[in-house]
């Protein structure tokens, strides 16, 4: 099946100030997309912006492809200017995804990182501890599901507008804490901004896996795939527009990626 398609806008729902929801119905058949991946979306009709903008799945139903997207841009307010009847040029779905956890699993997501992480969870209903921090109380989009499907929901904001004031990787470490010994064990899946992410592997570095009684003979200590979001330009591996220094050379985020296993990634 081919990963060019058209597809309808039947909805674009504004959900805030900042925040959208595209719901497509593609004009052809198309293949199942996987919690973790994306596709690349024509954001107008017009060449300006030329490229299109790379999106995570954010649910596939009925044949619906839903996208939840934040306006930063030109590309984003492009898109969220499209209105329902509007057809669009879709490839997708593209690159790697989430690897599916066998037990209980660890969720952290920055902001619209939730947008890639809730498929996981919809998959994987009450599996996740979901650590999810924002800037402030309104960032927190999609609060209700993610609670709804999760086993227990940390949260955390920059301002202290809902949950606790600070950063969510310091409400993970806390939950990693060497006293709560059966959290070592369970894999971590992230997404967010990449300040985020590299405060994370700190984090995930502090825990060698000397310390990981559950795991014995795992290498490399707590085991934790991150979701890169960098900037694309073709998005099917042929600009290197898109490529991460990793511990055995570069490697592009639309192809190898966009989920990394956290130790491959040379954070600088
Ligand atoms: C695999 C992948 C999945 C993504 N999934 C989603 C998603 O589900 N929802 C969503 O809202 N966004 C997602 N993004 C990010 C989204 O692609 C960008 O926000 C979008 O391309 C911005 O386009 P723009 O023209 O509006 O902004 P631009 O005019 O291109 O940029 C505006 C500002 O945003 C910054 N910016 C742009 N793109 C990125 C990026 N990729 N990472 C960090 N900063 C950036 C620019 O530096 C600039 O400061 C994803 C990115 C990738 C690579
Ligand atoms: S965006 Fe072109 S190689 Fe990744």
């Amino acid at each position: 099946m081919p990963k060019n398609f058209k597809a309808n806008i039947t909805e674009n729902i504004l959900l805030n100030e900042h925040f959208r929801l595209l719901n497509l119905s593609p004009l052809s058949d198309i293949i199942v997309p996987e919690p973790g991946q994306f596709y690349m979306l024509r954001t107008g009709d017009t060449y300006d912006p030329l490229l299109k903008r790379p999106f995570s799945i954010f649910r596939h139903e009925d044949n619906t492809l839903k996208f939840l997207y934040r306006i930063r841009g030109k590309g984003t307010l492009s898109l969220s200017n499209l209105k329902s009847g509007d057809i669009i040029d879709v490839i997708g779905p593209l690159g790697n995804s989430y690897s599916a956890p066998e037990g209980d699993f660890i969720a952290i997501a920055g902001g619209i990182g939730i947008a890639s992480l809730l498929p996981l969870l919809r998959r994987f209903k009450k599996r996740a501890y979901l650590f999810y921090g924002a800037r402030n109380k309104d960032e927190l989009i999609m609060l209700n599901e993610a609670r709804s499907l999760s086993k227990e929901i940390f949260i955390t904001t920059d301002d202290g507008s809902e949950g606790e004031k600070g950063l969510i990787t310091d409400s993970l470490s806390d939950f990693l804490n060497p006293s709560r010994i059966t959290h070592y064990a369970l894999p971590i899946y992230a997404c967010g901004p990449t300040p985020m992410l590299k405060e994370l592997s700190k984090v995930v570095a502090e825990y060698p896996s000397s310390l990981l009684p559950l795991n014995k003979g795992r290498m490399g200590g707590v085991k934790c795939y991150v979701s890169l979001e960098e900037h694309m330009a073709c998005g099917v591996g042929a600009c290197l527009g898109c490529v991460v220094k990793t511990v055995s050379g570069y490697k592009r985020v639309c192809k190898e990626g966009p989920v990394f296993d956290i130790e491959e990634i040379v954070w600088e």
